[in-house]
């Protein structure tokens, strides 16, 4: 396999989120995202880690994008955290936090890498969860706010945006299991937050394209590839419901076609939140889809979990002992048929993968990581887009998470999933092996 089998205008990056690596947690003016609160909850996170300091990208951003410019990364997908920028969601403006951005934007345009930002990956204001957060139909005008002031301010040299980061993870494990900030559970968050959150998309990119018609602007899906544990009716049903929910609850709406609603019960509800005229406010044609997958899934009936009656069979439990450090299943042909499902759609738009990767665990060895089953998840990856590529699907490019190990949510520091080996202690960076062969193919 070479590079140059995708073409030379096949986009190649790596992906990362403002709160996973920034830190700099209330430096200079920012105000508390509701991950800032939900990391100091007891419990919450695994070892009770949080992201004060993280990767301290806030301060290190000139060393790290060097890096990547030395790494031959020609794209930088990063998010812009909102209390950075508008510390209490709307109102007053932190110039400091806008500054910090401009150097971040400037430093990748230095180096000639490409910024790519996603406006929304995960990191609600605080003051605008207490306020009720995405359940508050008022977070339409709130988001709007933010989107403006983001595209006022860095559009003349962003010309590639994402407007979320994998709604159904942020609103399904935030408000509806309660394992992600904010940390509510149930069904009378869940709804309103999932009809919010698809309003805002489309809202989104209409006010990016209004002031840079020529924007790119994309939003990101993950996608899980089911299989049922068996043919029986029972596990069938329950996968059809589970796929309504894990994979075509936001994508659907925005591509014209409707929520999932027959496929579940309790989708139904949503009814009661859908007003007039929002049905012409849904869709989006948005220049390129983001689709993100790490591993298949298989589902069984299950009484259990209410609603989708449908649970995940984790890998250990159908005799997969080699798995990541986050427990996945590496099942690589699982992006080719992900690619393959997106495009089935008709409407479906140019597609990108936005993330891919894998965490093992990693050992130091002087000053190397050997971490060959990264490299490997990664060529095997890559040669799974290529084959889809090659049978007609409309792949434009592939970022892998991660660029440096950073805080992995509700799992905190554990499962390392970079290209480039963090010590947390010392924030010392060493370039994986990994890390070396993308740097490579890179260059190709
Ligand atoms: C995705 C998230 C990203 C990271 C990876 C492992 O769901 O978008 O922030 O946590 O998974």
């Amino acid at each position: 396999m070479n590079r140059s089998l995708f073409g030379e205008e096949f986009i190649w990056g790596v992906s990362t989120a403002a709160y996973q690596i920034e830190g700099g947690h209330n430096a200079d003016g920012k105000g508390p995202s509701i991950w800032d609160v939900f990391s100091k909850k007891k419990g919450k996170i695994r070892n009770g880690h949080h992201a004060e300091v993280a990767c301290d990208f806030y301060n290190r951003y000139e060393d790290d994008i060097l890096l990547m410019k030395q790494l031959n990364i020609p794209h930088f997908r990063f998010s812009i955290a909102w209390t950075r920028i508008l510390p209490e969601g709307v109102g007053e403006i932190n110039r400091e936090g806008i500054n910090f951005y401009n150097r971040v934007i400037d430093t990748c345009i230095q180096h000639g890498i490409t910024p790519w930002v996603t406006l929304y990956h995960w990191d609600l204001p605080q003051a605008l969860e207490n306020k009720g957060g995405w359940t508050n139909r008022s977070i339409l005008e709130w988001f709007e706010t933010y989107v403006r002031l983001c595209v006022d301010s860095f559009g003349d040299r962003v010309k590639h945006w994402m407007v979320m980061n994998e709604p159904v993870a942020f609103v399904g494990a935030g408000y509806f299991f309660g394992k992600h900030a904010p940390g509510r559970w149930g069904l009378r968050y869940f709804l309103p937050a999932v009809h919010h959150a698809t309003l805002s998309m489309a809202r989104g990119a209409k006010i990016i394209k209004e002031r840079y018609p020529t924007a790119m602007v994309g939003t990101t899906f993950s996608h899980s590839v089911l299989e049922p544990i068996s043919l029986k009716t029972r596990h069938i049903h329950a996968l059809r419901r589970a796929d309504a929910i894990m994979n075509r609850l936001f994508l659907e709406p925005i591509l014209g076609m409707g929520y999932p609603i027959d496929a579940v019960k309790a989708l139904k509800n949503l009814k009661k939140y859908i007003l007039p005229g929002d049905e012409d406010n849904i869709a989006f044609n948005f220049d390129f889809i983001g689709l993100q997958t790490y591993t298949r899934e298989v589902i069984q009936f299950s009484m259990l979990m209410p609603y989708v009656w449908a649970n995940i069979v984790e890998p250990r439990k159908r005799g997969i002992k080699h798995t990541t450090a986050m427990d996945w299943e590496i099942y690589p042909s699982s992006i080719y048929e992900a690619l393959k499902r997106f495009q089935s759609y008709p409407n479906m738009p140019p597609i990108i993968i936005t993330e891919n990767g894998a965490a093992f665990k990693d050992e130091v060895i002087g000053d190397r990581v050997y971490d060959a089953e990264r490299t490997k998840y990664l060529q095997d990856h890559i040669q799974q887009v290529l084959r889809a590529k090659e049978e007609g699907v409309d792949v434009r490019g592939y970022f892998v998470w991660t660029f440096t190990d950073n805080f992995e949510w509700a799992e905190g520091y554990h499962p390392r999933f970079g290209l480039v080996h963090v010590d947390f202690e010392t924030q010392k960076r060493i370039v994986k092996e990994s890390g070396k062969w993308y740097g490579e193919w890179l260059s190709r």
